[in-house]
């Protein structure tokens, strides 16, 4: 059978991009895109309103379009899930079981489910993270990601499901905005600067988070799909890093740049969620087992971010 992919959540920070990438390499017809909400851009055609919670809405759309591998984007990201718990819980699982189940009974062949770095917690240690250690995350978000994680290793060793998944860090790109995280002000502050406006930062200066340039996790995303089966060796979530920086050192960078720029700090509840995270993280074992890279650091985003993003 070819390879048919559809990506659910395509409207959203990654699947935007996700689904360039996919068709740039696949061909336009070989990807459906997806979303709770109408595209209405005929550049993302085809495109089909899909609900994830709705497991028959989901099945029908895959059986029309003879799909072989979904990429499941849909979820609730770490700031939206503390101010809507249940429903966090509900889509970030529900969503999950609808897709692997289809796995299960031989409908699709793989899967591609992002994890987070918000599934360890203030308990594991924070500088270079290891892929296995203490994860006792305090954010529904975190333990909404954590539990899918030890379902997909269930079912990959269960129903031998050909599932795969990284541990995204907060992920930084000019072409689409993020979704309701903790890592978004890595994003923002670049349209501010660009607007010339005092950014107002919702982090205290000194808080050290793992981040990545989008290209760079599209890459990992597509990378891995597309490695052995038998060259992925875990089936919870990769770790994988880019870059890592506080918000006072990514200001330090821009004002090289826009030297009038001005920032101060007002944190607020997203402090406690990334005071729970990790700094940096160890991303040897996707190094090992599939190649991974990352090719993008702070200089090489700030500079692309401070040329590409339009206001
Ligand atoms: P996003 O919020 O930008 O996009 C999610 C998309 O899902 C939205 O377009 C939304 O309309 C759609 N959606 C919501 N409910 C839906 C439903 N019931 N059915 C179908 N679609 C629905 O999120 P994102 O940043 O693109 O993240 C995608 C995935 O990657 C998530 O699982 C997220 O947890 C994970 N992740 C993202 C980051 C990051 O920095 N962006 C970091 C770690 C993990
Ligand atoms: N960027 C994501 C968030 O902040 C990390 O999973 O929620």
């Amino acid at each position: 059978m070819s390879k048919k992919i559809l990506v659910v959540g395509s409207s959203g920070q990654i699947g935007t991009e996700l689904v360039i990438e996919l068709r740039n390499r696949f061909g336009r017809d070989a990807v459906i895109a997806s979303d709770i909400r109408s595209s209405g851009d005929p550049m993302v055609e085809p495109f089909e309103q899909l609900d994830i919670m709705n497991g028959d809405q989901l099945n029908k759309i895959v059986k029309q379009h003879g799909i072989t591998e979904v990429y499941l984007l849909a979820a609730l990201l770490s700031a939206t899930a503390e101010q809507k718990p249940q429903l966090a819980w509900d889509l970030n699982m529900q969503g999950l079981f609808n897709v692997l189940n289809l796995a299960k009974d031989g409908v699709i062949e793989k899967v591609f489910w992002p994890s987070s770095i918000a599934v360890f917690g203030p308990s594991t240690p924070k500088i270079n993270t290891p892929q296995v250690t203490i994860m006792e995350p305090t954010t529904v978000y975190g333990i909404s990601k954590l539990a899918g994680e030890r379902w997909c290793d269930y079912y990959a060793r269960k129903y031998d499901v050909d599932v795969r998944s990284l541990r995204y860090p907060g992920l930084i790109s000019y072409k689409s905005l993020p979704g309701g995280g903790t890592t978004d002000y890595a994003v923002d502050i670049f349209y501010s600067a660009k607007k010339r406006e005092k950014f107002t930062c919702f982090l205290k200066k000194d808080t050290a988070l793992p981040m990545m340039y989008m290209e760079d996790a599209i890459r990992a995303t597509i990378d891995l799909m597309e490695a052995p089966k038998e060259n992925v060796l875990i089936r919870s979530s990769y770790n994988i890093a880019g870059m890592t920086f506080t918000p006072e050192e990514i200001y330090a960078v821009i004002i090289n740049s826009v030297p009038d720029f001005e920032i101060e700090y007002k944190p607020d509840f997203r402090q406690e969620i990334a005071s729970s995270w990790p700094a940096s993280i160890d991303d040897s074992r996707a190094s090992k087992d599939w190649g991974w890279q990352a090719k993008h650091d702070l200089n090489s985003l700030a500079q692309i971010m401070l040329d590409n993003v339009s206001v």
